[in-house]
């Protein structure tokens, strides 16, 4: 039985279909729980816990990401679950869609763990996760957005396991293939029926839930996993096993 009576975890886009997810598991198993994300409706949607403080924050605002580290005390667990699709051909692509993948998917994320880590938050022995997509292996048409500003995410990952293994802290990515989110719906719209069919026919598992990723955060936020880091986690429903043939 896994037991997060022990951490603070602070989850981004505690909002969005895995956060929640991942916020909901992690009070669960007795973690006090930081979560965070623009849509404050949304937000206030999580049950209401003794263990779970709400604070509303877009990651892009230097003035708002203040104020959401001003709440924090020390984290044992950071889970990065914020991040923005955008399907776009390559050849159409200009410099403002690539600031726009690439604010939220990348630069957020490394100046939020910058910051968390300058102003002495993460604990020693804490897990960081980072929420990739096994897109970085398996690329899709019109992804090169999406992919390209994952891929960043997960070399950033590997830096962070390499540069804090001294204290025990630990870094690693999960890479999901579909699960049933907003994302996933987003991402439906871009295809016709038919090729829609095609690539879910691709899945020997069928599509994820957001459970399926919160299970696997939990297990790495916890002392069970001690020993991994610098690891970049697929969770594919057997994606990649049809990806030769
Ligand atoms: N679902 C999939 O199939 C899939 C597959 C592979 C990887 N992933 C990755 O897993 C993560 C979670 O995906 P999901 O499906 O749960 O996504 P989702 O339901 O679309 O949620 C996205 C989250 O990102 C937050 N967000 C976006 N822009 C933000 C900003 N500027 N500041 C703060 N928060 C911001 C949203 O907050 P608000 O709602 O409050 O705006 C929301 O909580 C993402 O990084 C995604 O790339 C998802």
């Amino acid at each position: 039985m896994i037991d997060l009576s022990t951490k603070c975890v602070l989850v981004t886009g505690a909002t969005g279909g895995i956060g929640k997810e991942i916020v909901t598991t992690c009070l669960s198993l007795g973690a006090k729980v930081i979560a965070t994300g623009r849509n404050i409706e949304k937000l206030e949607e999580i049950k209401s816990n003794n263990n779970l403080l709400i604070i509303k924050c877009d990651l892009t605002n230097p003035e708002e990401v203040d104020h959401l580290l001003i709440h924090i005390d020390s984290l044992d667990g950071v889970v990065h679950c914020a991040g923005k699709i955008f399907p776009y051909p390559i050849k159409f692509i200009k410099e403002k869609h690539i600031h726009e993948v690439y604010s939220v998917n990348t630069e957020t994320i490394i100046t939020l763990t910058s910051q968390l880590f300058q102003r002495k938050l993460i604990s020693k022995k804490a897990s960081l996760i980072f929420m990739s997509s096994i897109s970085v292996q398996h690329p899709y048409m019109g992804g090169s957005l999406y992919v390209s500003s994952k891929a960043a995410i997960e070399a950033f990952s590997r830096s962070v396991a390499l540069e804090f293994a001294t204290d025990g802290i630990r870094s690693n990515c999960i890479a999901p293939a579909l699960v049933q989110t907003e994302i996933y719906e987003q991402t439906m719209n871009a295809y016709t029926e038919d090729q829609w069919d095609k690539i879910i026919s691709q899945y020997p598992l069928g599509i994820g839930k957001p459970k399926d990723v919160a299970n696997l955060a939990v297990f790495l936020l916890s002392d069970l996993s001690s020993w991994i880091t610098g690891n970049i986690i697929p969770m594919d429903g057997g994606l990649l096993l049809n990806s030769n043939r």
